[in-house]
């Protein structure tokens, strides 16, 4: 998710801290914070919502007081508003404990009503609290931050970097892991931890990754490292070797890289916790707006661009999964064109910033025309998220780059646990059924992962272009969002024509684009697909190439059918029906980087866009 810095030596914490957490700004955030224990073991701290610049500001005004031991923490909420008080870091054992994390605790309301039970108040709205009170708990028992860590690790069931320091152990910054990144910085007379090597790179380029299932002590002079059961483990050591301009976005050439490389993360933490034995969907936040009680004669889902066309997959997979009517409307053409919509339809809106005032417009819309409101949402707190009746949030992490990737496969992953929740529900999904879904979700992250890997293929793919003024994408069914999808991050990354089409839609029209050379990429449909849209997509194929189109196929591995007349084929792993999108997309998201790279544009900001559209 977020930044975390640590750091033990001898220069000034609040510097060191501070200034690696601006160096991790790339990552995006939403509030940030700092722990210091003073020589007078004292532990100051403070947190504010906003920019670092915020904090930075109050702390110029009012300065704490500074020390060699220190943590600090850039926000990107997922449990509880952007505010003062969920700004980490969480204070336990009443003020002389400090605790930071980056990731999502699972288990977390199990926990805070033990907590609760025995006494111990809270001050936010966040999972992490939990933590920094259990910690503070078994410090008082163990006198010993590491030991009381291994304690608390134990416990924990998500996604974890968390680090802590305790008055009464100065010199000492204690991290773990779980399925998010931590790293140390090995210094002369002094250690660094860091979300990423971006948090110390102006003092050392010598590292170490901490591995999974670890906890990390650092003192001045020296780091120890062991398991969650406290046996002595190795983290991996290595070399940063980033230039300057690169430090600024992490050691990645762009956000749009880094945030592609985050597309199998981004899934799975949107998944993480969702998805019980037998695939058994559990969304809680939706069950007092959708539970058994509520009838929905039909589904609308508004967005725009891209959240668009992630909705178009959510409204297939709902109706397969539910039998719910499903639909999809562009948030700027919806309310003007006299919407049938009542107590029974219920209005799905899909955008990653929540700020889309297209979007933010029509859900007020259909709110005044009695409709019950969901909003998809990555950005925790958002004005859509807030004015809706309940909120599915993705776990994309910050997503910087203009153009989105990362958010619209954890939004397509978000629309299709709502189709089988909702299919659920109302007994239409079958027990098998579910079983293979959460097989597929389960096999998600690691087959994207397979595809972020075709990174150099497609760079090479890009350059042979390079000089392209028109791109065409076909896909049919659920390949058809993916080729409006590719289309979309070409003319906005590229700028050049580029244009999706229902494949089905070539014979009335489109096909008298095709001459010869004109680049077209066709998404294919699995052969193993029980319909006959493979045959009819392969049909479409040979109608272009007969006319001269050099074709790109992107279609599963070892489909012997479309070798033969394609020009290229971009294999993707064996995959169900409704995952197949995710993973087609991926390499059209590299294309679109890659496309404009060998033109030398700006990746990230695009002319003429913004990253959240808030005018109509
Ligand atoms: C996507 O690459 C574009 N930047 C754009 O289409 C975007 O998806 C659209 O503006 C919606 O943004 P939202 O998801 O923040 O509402
Ligand atoms: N889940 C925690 C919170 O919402 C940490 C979020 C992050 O990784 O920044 O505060």
């Amino acid at each position: 998710m977020c930044g975390i810095v640590g750091y033990v030596g001898q220069r000034s914490t609040a510097q060191v801290v501070l200034g690696g957490l601006a160096r991790l700004e790339y990552r995006g955030y939403d509030s940030a914070g700092i722990a210091i224990i003073t020589p007078g073991n004292a532990l100051v701290s403070h947190k504010r919502a906003g920019k670092l610049s915020v904090l930075r500001d109050d702390l110029a005004t009012n300065p704490l007081l500074d020390g060699t031991t220190g943590i600090g923490h850039t926000r990107w909420a997922t449990h509880g508003p952007p505010t003062d008080n969920n700004a980490h870091p969480h204070l336990g054992d009443e003020g002389k404990l400090a605790l930071i994390h980056n990731g999502i605790i699972e288990n977390y309301e199990l926990l805070k009503r033990e907590l609760v039970e025995q006494g111990e108040t809270f001050h936010s709205d966040t999972d992490s609290e939990v933590v920094a009170l259990m910690l503070g708990r078994e410090y008082r028992d163990t006198h010993d931050v590491s030991t009381a860590m291994q304690r608390v690790v134990a416990r924990l069931e998500g996604a974890f970097t968390l680090l802590a320091v305790h008055a009464n152990q100065p010199g000492v910054v204690v991290g773990a892991r779980r399925n998010s990144p931590l790293v140390v910085g090995l210094g002369e007379g002094e250690n660094f931890l860091g979300s990423d090597v971006a948090a110390f790179v102006a003092y050392t380029d010598k590292a170490m990754a901490v591995g999974q299932d670890q906890i990390v002590t650092i003192t001045p002079d020296s780091v120890t490292v062991v398991d969650f059961e406290g046996k002595p483990a190795n983290a991996t050591p290595f070399t940063v070797d980033w230039d300057a301009s690169a430090a600024d976005k992490g050691g990645w050439s762009s956000f749009m890289a880094k945030e592609i490389s985050e597309e199998p993360e981004a899934v799975a933490n949107t998944l993480r916790g969702r998805v019980g034995a037998g695939g058994i969907v559990t969304l809680p936040e939706l069950d007092a707006v959708l539970g058994d009680s509520v009838s929905i004669s039909r589904i609308i889902f508004i967005a725009c661009g891209t959240a668009a066309y992630a909705s178009m997959l959510g409204a297939y997979a709902i109706e397969k999964w539910s039998g719910i009517p499903a639909t999809v409307e562009l948030s700027h053409e919806f309310r003007y064109r006299d919407p049938v919509v009542d107590a029974s339809t219920l209005i799905v809106s899909v955008s990653q910033s929540g700020e889309t005032m297209d979007t933010l417009m029509a859900v007020r819309y259909a709110k005044e025309k009695g409709a019950t409101t969901l909003s998809i949402c990555n950005t925790q707190g958002a004005t859509i998220a807030r004015e809706s009746d309940a909120v599915l949030y993705t776990y994309a992490g910050p997503e910087v780059a203009v153009a989105s990737t990362k958010a619209f496969l954890s939004q397509v992953v978000a629309t299709y646990l709502l189709g089988l929740y909702l299919g659920q529900h109302n007994d239409r999904v079958s027990a098998e059924l579910s079983a293979q879904l959460a097989q597929d979700f389960e096999d998600l992250p690691d087959q994207l992962e397979e595809m972020v890997q075709t990174g150099a293929r497609i760079k090479e793919l890009a350059g042979w272009m390079a000089d392209t003024r028109s791109v065409l994408f076909l896909g049919r069914h659920v390949g058809y969002p993916v080729a409006l999808e590719g289309a979309l991050k070409l003319k906005e990354l590229a700028y050049i024509h580029a244009e999706g089409f229902a494949a089905g839609e070539l014979k009335h029209g489109p096909i008298a684009l095709i001459e010869p050379g004109q680049i077209v990429f066709v998404v294919v449909p699995s052969p193993r697909d029980p319909s006959s849209l493979h045959a009819k997509v392969v049909s479409n194929i040979q109608e272009i190439r007969a006319r001269g189109a050099r074709v790109i196929a992107i279609a599963e591995k070892a489909d012997a059918a479309v070798l033969p007349h394609a020009d290229e084929v971009i294999a993707v792993p064996f995959a169900s029906t409704f995952m197949e999108p995710l993973l087609a997309v991926v390499p059209l998201h590299i294309f679109g980087m890659e496309l404009a790279a060998a033109k030398g544009l700006d990746i990230d900001q695009p002319r003429n866009l913004a990253k959240s559209v808030t005018v109509e």
